[in-house]
């Protein structure tokens, strides 16, 4: 009896297995596909600033986008995830320092990598969030650029990007945003400039930032990255729609609410919205407020 038992647990067992390694492999294949993809895309050139103001402005963009989590703060690049199952996920060194940015890497190269989340030679780049860049204003993107051209080398070499087993299953079933690149529309024309005032047609800009993790509608949901916490509703059916714009800012910048929770930077970036002006938040809340 027991040995029948046995005999037929270890076969739904050996089943089970069977199946989640032809799965596995499966997404393996369609996973590899894509990251082999090379896309065609047309880049729209911009003329980029190089003077002290124009290179200011860019490196508040850098700040208020959240790029320094994943670059570091001196764009020498880290490695932001490490773990044995969803790989080890790091941000380029984007100084031209040893380990950096390739020689001769162009102003096209930074457009292709910010506008369509792609390398060079075409090949989509891992996890870049691109998809919340791409509908940047010519003016913004080329004051970035101008910024990221600006900043001294530093000689630093990162682990190059690779996805565990665990990362492979959850790209493939939609649930990582492994390939920035196909969530892209290539033939988005932005704007040339927006007006950069305390409006919630600024702030709807300024959300594309919050929208990877709260999502478009900004009703949050689960956490993009596996194992976070959950994102929570910022449409003024949340919390927000109750606190003061004051309250708002004080969440913003030191990730304290109004009840008195203390909100983890890891959990939600608060290093980063900390670093928006006055102007911004109060545009982000107009913004919010309306949904
Ligand atoms: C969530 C983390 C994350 C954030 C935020 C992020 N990046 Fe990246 N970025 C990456 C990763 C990962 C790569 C390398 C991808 C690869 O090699 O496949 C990358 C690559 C790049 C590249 C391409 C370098 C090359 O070798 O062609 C540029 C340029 C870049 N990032 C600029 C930025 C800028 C500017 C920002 C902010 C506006 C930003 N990144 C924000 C993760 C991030
Ligand atoms: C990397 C993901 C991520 C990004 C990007 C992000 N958030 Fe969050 N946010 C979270 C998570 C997760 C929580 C919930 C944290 C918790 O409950 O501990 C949160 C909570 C909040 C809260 C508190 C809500 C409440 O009811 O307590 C506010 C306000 C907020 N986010 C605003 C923003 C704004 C505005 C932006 C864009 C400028 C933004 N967040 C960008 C992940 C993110």
């Amino acid at each position: 009896m027991l040995r029948k038992v046995l005999k037929w647990t270890g076969g739904i067992l050996g089943g089970i297995i069977g199946a989640v390694l032809i799965f596995y492999f499966v997404m393996r294949i369609v996973v590899n596909n894509k990251r082999d993809k090379t896309y065609t895309v047309e880049v729209r050139m911009l003329s980029i600033p190089s003077d002290s103001a124009s290179v200011a402005e860019g490196a508040h963009i850098y700040a208020i986008k959240g790029c320094g989590d994943c670059h570091g703060k001196d764009l020498s690049g880290k490695i932001f995830v490490n773990d044995p199952m969803v790989g080890v996920i790091s941000g380029t060194n984007l100084t031209s320092g040893k380990g950096g940015r390739p020689a001769g890497y162009s102003d096209k190269d930074w457009l292709m990598a910010l506008r369509h989340g792609l390398r060079p030679t075409g090949k989509p780049l891992l996890i870049m969030p691109s998809y919340e860049y791409y509908k940047m204003s010519d003016h913004d993107v080329a004051h970035l650029v101008a910024y990221l051209k600006s900043v001294p080398p530093v000689d630093h070499a990162v682990e190059e990007p690779s996805i565990g087993p665990m990362g492979t299953i959850l790209s493939g079933l939609g649930k990582l945003p492994l390939i920035p690149a196909e969530m892209i529309d290539h033939s988005h024309q932005a704007a040339q400039t927006v007006e950069k005032t305390a409006t919630a047609e600024y702030g709807k800009y300024l959300s594309m930032s919050c929208s990877g993790c709260h999502t478009p509608s900004m009703k949050g949901g689960d956490s993009p990255i596996p194992g976070g916490v959950p994102v929570r509703d910022i449409s003024a059916a949340g919390n927000l729609g109750k606190w003061s714009l004051g309250e708002f800012q004080v969440v913003m910048r030191t990730g304290k609410t109004p009840d008195g929770r203390q909100l983890k930077n890891e959990d939600m970036p608060w290093e980063m919205t900390r670093q928006y002006t006055d102007m911004e938040i109060e545009a982000l809340y107009r913004y919010l407020k309306t949904l």
